[in-house]
């Protein structure tokens, strides 16, 4: 496999095309950012940890039927997935009422959120990543009514895949954000799934173990990222 030009550079990745044209590498760096790119940082070893957590996630949903980018691990930094044309609409799963919810809404922090509840933002920096509905992603022409149902089908399948996961390494999964692509006529799993795009609080302590530490300066925000992967790694070894 031969890495040849970047074709995209985000706030903690970039895209590199490759002489297969089905297949296109991401590069996970250590730059964070946080409020729509206002914050920047650096987290030592973030780029690798992110890399190797989200593999661990997607070939945990490979198992569990869910369709995803993933193709393989080149190196600490690198994964090689499918090209998809990204959907511009987040999905924001959340079993525990926190962070944007509680400053929009009056849901008491901490409270459990049974069912789940599924949110949609356009997928736009410079409008802040705004909150939407389904109404509104069709009449943006973000993505189709049947686009929509599945990628909220697709989320809840995450969501219940990945609780018991978690739960297992004694992690709790708060909310998460998602990003799918189109992909040969269907829809997958794109982007990343890592404590950048994940709440998780320690299921004894409850303390944070993901880019909200970053978010509010909470310091030992490597520590947290190590920590995770330590504890998935930990649980494929048993
Ligand atoms: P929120 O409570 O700030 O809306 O965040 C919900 C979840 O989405 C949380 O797990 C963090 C994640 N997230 C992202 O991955 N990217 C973003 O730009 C934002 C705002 C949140
Ligand atoms: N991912 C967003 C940013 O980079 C916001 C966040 O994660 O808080 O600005």
């Amino acid at each position: 496999m031969e890495k040849r030009q970047k074709i995209h550079e985000g706030k903690a990745k970039a895209v590199y095309s490759t002489d297969d044209p089905d297949r296109l590498i991401i590069d996970f760096t250590d730059t964070a950012t946080a409020f729509d790119g206002a914050k920047r940082g650096t987290i030592h070893e973030k780029g690798r940890l992110n890399n190797l957590i989200s593999a661990l996630f997607f070939e945990k949903l490979a198992e569990a039927g869910i369709p995803t980018h993933y193709r393989g691990t080149l190196s600490d930094r690198e994964m090689l997935v499918v090209p998809v044309e990204i959907v511009m609409v987040e999905m924001v799963v959340r079993n525990i009422a926190t962070g944007s919810l509680c400053r929009r809404l009056p849901f008491i922090d901490g409270t459990e959120l049974e069912p789940p509840l599924v949110e949609l933002f356009y997928k736009d920096d410079s409008l802040g990543d705004p909150l939407i509905n389904d109404d509104h992603a069709l009449l943006m022409g973000l993505a189709s009514r049947e686009e929509l149902a599945e990628m909220k089908r697709l989320s809840l399948a995450i969501n219940d895949a990945l609780r018991p996961y978690l739960m297992d390494a004694g992690i709790v999964l708060v909310d998460f954000k998602l990003e799918f692509g189109r992909y040969q006529g269907g829809l997958v799993l794109a982007d990343e799934i890592s404590p950048d795009t994940c709440r998780f609080w320690d299921a004894s302590t409850k303390e944070k173990m993901d880019k909200d530490r970053f978010r509010k300066d909470m310091g030992k925000i490597e520590e947290a990222y190590q920590e995770i992967y330590q504890r998935l790694t930990r649980l494929k070894g048993d």
